[in-house]
């Protein structure tokens, strides 16, 4: 004889023993099954969230970033840089911390006819000399108008794009703006290889497709 369907007018058990559940327990409103499954499903959420938010954090929160520098320093006056070459300049990366803190950048004027379109809204390019690969100096050569990394072979052409070696990415950048005739240069940020800006990374850091988002931004770079 075919079982019948549970009269659903009729309330639900409140004991398991009341239910007929295997192995039931007088008093029990809950079967072990049922709480070992609940307790297990609660542990793998709270340990998917432990894993996952922070991931998620890393990921997106550059997307949230301010980028707006808000120290600017005076690199010279406007004349004395060209659209043909780099002048080295030196600035203070990291305030209050001397010598240590100094910093090697490579300043020209850009080139609305040869430079990306993608950060023509700078009207200089100033280059940092922190190798992409693992952050040796770099040197601009002018009689090839390259980059040259002496440490293992890493060469980046004029816009700072690589051109061979190691290196996975183009050179980091600053932000510039003019302020009554002298160029002043702001934060650094880091580029792929579109040059499309994102906060600064580590060297190393690869920042194309999937990758920009397993590299997340570190104040300390
Ligand atoms: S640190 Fe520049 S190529 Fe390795």
């Amino acid at each position: 004889m075919p079982s019948q369907p549970p009269d659903s007018s009729k309330p639900k058990p409140r004991y398991t023993l009341d239910e007929g559940a295997p192995g039931a327990f007088e008093g029990e409103t809950v079967t072990r099954r049922k709480f070992m499954t609940g307790g297990a499903m609660a542990i793998g959420g709270v340990a998917t969230a432990a894993f996952g938010l922070p991931a998620l954090g890393f990921a997106l929160g550059p997307q949230f970033e301010d980028g707006t520098p808000d120290r600017w320093q005076d690199m010279g006056p406007e004349g004395e840089f060209s659209v043909s070459t780099y002048v080295p300049k030196v600035m203070n990366l990291v305030a209050d911390a001397g010598e240590a803190g100094k910093h090697t950048v490579y300043i020209r004027k850009f080139d609305p006819k040869r430079d990306s379109k993608r950060n023509a809204d700078l009207p200089y390019v100033a280059i940092s000399n922190r190798c992409a690969h693992l952050g040796c100096p770099v040197r601009y050569i002018q009689a090839s108008k390259r980059f040259v990394c002496p440490c293992h072979g890493g060469v980046y052409e004029f816009e700072g794009k690589v051109a061979g070696g190691p290196p996975v990415r183009p050179l980091d950048r600053f932000y510039t703006r003019v302020r009554g005739g002298r160029v002043e240069v702001g934060e650094r940020f880091s580029l792929n290889s579109e040059l499309r800006r994102f906060s600064v990374r580590d060297p190393s850091n690869h920042l194309d497709g999937p990758w920009q988002y397993l590299y997340p931004s570190r104040p300390s770079t």
